[in-house]
């Protein structure tokens, strides 16, 4: 059977993918090399980003210490905002462009490497905030060349921010989710160590584990890249393509080991064999995702985390309401399988045999329930909330939801079949409760 076997090349149509990635180091003890990595990059003056409560763990000291030692000049910054805004990203900006720095390290989650992924666009290319920002927002100008480079290292997993040309952050005055999207924001070096994971409380893993879990899903089933006309020239092949070959072995192999993993990772906090798979998948779906794109349970996460009420979780800072983003994305995610399954039926099923479903004799009609039924299981067993009404949602917040959700065009766009507002209605409806 050809890798290209699920792929229809037709007249006109799309008829290449490319597989960008970052260079990527993965192994426990590994940012202990980051010096010499920084060093190999070019780097003499390096600015350290990360977050308030990140530096005070031992990763940003053995990092510190590792760029000191190869006899490079290191300063921290340490003000990152979890969930940036506009303002956390111009306040990052501008510190790079005052300190003169010829390269980049984050240590933290997706918040710390996307700030400094913007902060280092800002500072190489100055200019107004939405200049490069999507579109219809921003401006979306493409970024005109190569930045300073980024070693990303990723203290969570899940956001794949390191595999990834993606800054996402908050527009407050408009109180949306919105990104700078260009494969130039993509860091030179990703370093994974799986020790960086012991730290993490269980519902922080549920939740990340479940957004690795969901870009793998959103991009086995995806639109084809060959569904798309063919670019007039290389250059305008946008970076999320469809699903392709590559992206689909990626992904399934990813949600099959978040399935077998995600439960006994939950459990034990400081066994390394449960929880090294989980950021070994995120990497696999990273990549995966960071080609293809992700779709509708994406597109509404934003919404849901945008007009939080009033909900808390355990294990996440306590001093604001929040929606963590794994949460944000899961609590959509079987109402779109549901709905979506019919028109992209091999692959949802793709997904529910990762998962262990026996998949034999299911028809068409069915594939995106039996996924579903797969999802809702590993939330009940994971217990991440029952739907949008445990986050505080009810049907008044439909409309409001649905208008968030409509302006992310670049995500609705992907999915395997065309998404009206009534249908946003319907699946925020459908999301509310799953038990
Ligand atoms: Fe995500």
């Amino acid at each position: 059977m050809s890798p290209q076997s699920s792929f229809t090349r037709r007249d006109g149509g799309e008829y290449a993918y490319t597989i960008e990635a970052t260079k990527l180091k993965f192994g426990v003890g590994a940012i202990g090399e980051i010096g010499a990595d920084a060093k190999a990059l070019g780097m003499t003056r390096v600015a350290l980003y990360t977050d308030p409560r990140v530096a005070k763990l031992e990763h940003v000291a053995n990092a510190a210490r590792s760029l000191r030692d190869a006899g490079l000049d290191a300063e921290i910054y340490d003000q990152v905002e979890v969930e940036p805004t506009d303002r956390s990203f111009l306040a990052g900006a501008e510190f790079a462009r005052a300190g003169k720095f010829d390269g980049f390290v984050s240590v933290g989650g997706g918040s710390v490497m996307d700030t400094a992924k913007a902060s280092n666009l800002y500072a190489t290319y100055p200019a107004d905030l939405l200049t490069y920002v999507n579109l219809p927002i921003g401006k979306a100008q493409p970024v005109s060349g190569p930045l300073m480079p980024h070693i990303a290292c990723p203290t969570t997993f899940g956001t794949a921010s390191e595999c990834t040309g993606m800054a996402i952050f908050d527009m407050l005055e408009m109180e949306m989710k919105t990104g700078i999207a260009h494969r130039e924001l993509r860091p030179s070096l990703g370093i994974l160590d799986p020790a960086s994971l012991t730290s993490l409380p269980p519902l922080v893993v549920a939740a990340n584990a479940f957004d690795v879990f969901s870009h793998a899903i959103e991009s086995l089933t995806a639109k084809p890249y060959t569904e798309r006309p063919a670019p007039e020239t290389p250059a305008l092949r946008p970076m999320y393509q469809g699903a392709n070959p590559y992206s689909e072995i990626a992904c399934s192999e990813a949600i099959r080991l978040i399935a077998a993993n995600i439960e006994r990772a939950m459990q034990t906090p400081d066994d390394l064999s449960a929880r090294e798979p989980l950021m070994f998948a995120g990497m696999l779906a990273g990549i995966g995702f960071g080609n293809s794109g992700c779709h509708v349970p994406h597109a509404m996460s934003y919404a849901v985390a945008g007009l939080v009420h009033d909900y808390h979780p355990e294990g996440w800072p306590d001093d604001h309401a929040m929606v963590p983003h794994g949460i944000s994305v899961i609590v959509n995610a079987p109402a779109v399988y549901r709905l979506i399954g019919p028109s992209a039926a091999a692959s949802h099923l793709r997904a529910a045999e990762a998962m262990g479903a026996d998949i034999r004799n299911i028809s068409d009609a069915r594939a995106g329930e039996v996924l579903a039924e797969r999802v809702i299981g590993l939330m009940r067993a994971t217990g991440v909330p029952n739907g949008l009404a445990e986050l505080g949602y009810g049907d008044a917040d439909i409309d409001a939801l649905t208008n968030r959700t409509l302006p992310q065009k670049r995500l609705l766009d992907i999915a395997p079949r065309d998404i009206s507002r009534g249908d946003l209605g319907q699946l925020f409806k459908d999301s509310m409760q799953y038990w």
